[in-house]
Parts: structure tokens; sequence; C-alpha cells
């Protein structure tokens, strides 16, 4: 009996695959290192000392799923593959929706056909769109605000009405609010290929001197600094509420969100502030105009998974900027 993990190795998956791990269930990954190395493998190994087994390809190919689930007792699918930076998603909208949602139905498809029916997704807040408020709970108004929103949510719909159809079907959509860090050992990260442009990957570049300064989307939000607020939750932190999602779809039927966050919020100048403070390094920043579509304020209420999945993130921003700038040092 295992766990498929498409996905694995990239930043989230791999730190699940890791918590996995050590929670002693078999692992099967499957990834096209579209956004990842293959030395996360060897990396995952090493910190666990454990293996797992892996398929190298795309999660939309049908006759791999196939051989996968024919080779394995395949019991739960988390579901981690697919594209996920908003800017290129602006760009090339339908590679997007060909990817992820190709991805998706490809792997539901194939799920359903071997009877595999306990699926784990990895969502995002951004299917709140812009909230009106914080913090927001799962019963907020889902929208998206660009094409990688989209597929997000067009996805979570997939899933609602494929168990309003089969209440055979287990499903946890798993909203994540804002990831970062990195595991304690340094040996695996977010190593995104290409150019970042998420907050942390940015802040470890010009803090390692290969970006001479971080640009601050605007300082004029209605904030006590000006800077936009986020809810930061250390990706181990998150990797473990995959874990407790296994659990609950185990027991549970139907297609249930749950936030994963911290419940805190964090301004961008927090962030560099905490960054520099615990790393003895400095982040040189400038202030510029706001970015389209970045909401002031975003921060969860993770009550439903602190009581329901009985998770709860545990991990503060000082270990956040702790593990992140300790996994660029690694390397
Ligand atoms: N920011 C800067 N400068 C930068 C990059 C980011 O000031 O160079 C600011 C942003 O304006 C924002 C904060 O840092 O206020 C965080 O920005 P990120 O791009 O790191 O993250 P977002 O909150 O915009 O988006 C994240 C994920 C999305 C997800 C969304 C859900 O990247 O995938 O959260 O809420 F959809």
């Amino acid at each position: 009996m295992a766990v498929l993990v498409t996905g694995g190795t990239g930043f989230i998956g791999s730190h699940t695959v890791v918590e996995l791990l050590n929670a002693d269930e078999d692992v099967i990954v499957i990834d096209n290192f579209f956004n990842s190395k293959p030395g996360v493998i060897n990396a995952v190994q090493d910190i666990t000392g454990k293996g797992f087994g892996f398929y190298e390809g795309d999660a939309a190919d049908k006759e791999l799923l196939r051989k996968i689930f024919r080779e394995n007792f395949i019991e739960e699918v988390i579901h981690f593959a697919g594209y996920k930076a908003v800017g290129e998603s602006c760009e090339k909208p339908i590679m997007y929706y060909r990817n992820n949602i190709d991805t998706a139905l490809a792997v539901l498809e194939v799920m359903e056909e071997f009877g595999c029916r306990r699926f784990v997704f990895s969502s995002s807040a951004t299917v709140y769109g812009i909230p009106e408020k914080v913090p927001v709970t799962e019963e907020f108004p889902l929208s998206s605000i660009n094409p990688y929103g989209s597929t997000k949510l067009m996805i979570e719909n997939m899933c609602r009405e494929l168990c309003r159809a089969d209440e055979r079907w287990s499903i946890a959509l798993l909203r994540y609010f804002n990831p970062i860090g990195a595991h304690e050992s340094g040996k695996i990260g977010e190593d995104p290929n290409g150019i970042p442009n998420n907050l942390m990957p940015i802040i470890l570049k010009v803090a390692s001197g290969k970006s001479p300064n971080l640009s601050v989307f605007g300082n004029d939000y209605p904030t006590p600094d000006g800077t936009c607020i986020r809810d930061y939750i250390h990706v181990v932190d998150l990797a473990k509420g995959h874990l407790a999602a296994i659990d609950s779809v185990r027991n549970k039927k139907g297609a249930v969100p749950y936030n994963l966050g911290t419940g805190k919020g964090y301004s961008v100048l927090e962030i560099i502030n905490a960054f520099e403070k615990v790393n003895g390094v400095k982040v040189p920043y400038v202030i510029a105009g706001r970015r389209a579509g970045d909401a002031a304020k975003c921060y969860s209420d993770p009550s439903k998974a602190n009581k329901e999945l009985k998770w709860k993130a545990e991990k503060g921003i000082e270990q956040m900027c702790r593990d992140a700038w300790n996994f660029v040092k690694n390397r």
C-alpha cells in the first residue's frame, strides 16, 4: 500500500515525501523535473534514511500513470504536479490551463480506473481572489484573479463535482497560504528553475549578492507599516498538514477544503527585518510601486484544519528565515 505523490521532487512535494517517509508510509513519486532537480531524490533519502519508488515522467501521461498503478498498490494520491508562477500564467494562459487541467484530469481518471478514490489536492489561498477581510475562512467566496488561480479553482470544482456524483471519493483541498523556509538539514528547500518572483526566493538572491536589491511592492497600503501582510508558513509545517490530510481522506468522504496557514500575518518589511536579524545579513531594498493584483492583507483562519485535521503550524518566522538561508548557504 503506497501513497503516490505527483510533483514529489518540488519544493512542497519533497518536504511532504520526507514527512510521509518519517511516518513509515510507502511512497511512490512521479516527477518530470520541470521545476526541480534530480538531486532531491538522494537528499530526501539522506534525510530520512529511507527509500521510495520513483518514476520520471509527466503526470499527464496516462500510460505512465497506469504503469505506476499496475506496479504498485496505490491507495492515496497527493497531487502537486503543476505550473505555479502567477506572472507567467498571465503571459501564457493556455499553457497553464493545458498543463494544470490536463494533469489533474489524467490523475483523477486513472485513479478512477484503478478504484483509488482518496485524493489530496495542492490548492492555494489564491482561490479566495482578493479577500475582502481577514482572517480568511474556508466559507469565504471563491474567485480567481489570474490563470494560475483559475486552474486551482477549476480543479477544486472538479473535485467537488466528482464527490457529489460519486460518494465513494474522499478529497482534501489544501489551501496553502505563503510557504517559505526549508528543511532544517539544509538538504532540501526552494530551488526554482528560472527567475523567482515570490518574496523569499528574491530575498535569498539579494542576501547572497546575486541581485542588488529587493523591490518592495508598495508602502502605501492600509497596514501598520504600509507594506502588504501575508501568512507565511514553514514548509515543514505545511508538509505535516499533508500527512494529516492523508489520515483524513482515509476516514472521511466528500471534498473538504482546509486552510493551511499559521493565522498570523507579517508585512514585507517585517519579513526583511526578521531575515536580517536572525541571519546577520543585509537585504537592501527599494520601495517600488504596487504590484497589480496584490491584496493589502491576506492571512488565514486555520481553526478548521487545527480542529478537524488535528494539525497546527508550529514554527515561527525566525525559524522560517533561518532555515531558508541555511539551505542557500549549504549549496
Ligand atoms: N513582494 C515584494 N517584492 C517582491 C516580491 C513580492 O514586495 O519582489 C511582496 C508582494 O507584493 C506581497 C508579498 O511580498 O505583498 C508576498 O508576495 P509573493 O509573490 O511571495 O506571494 P503572494 O502572496 O503574492 O502569492 C502567494 C503565492 C501564490 C498564491 C498566493 C495565495 O505565490 O501562488 O500566495 O495567496 F496564489
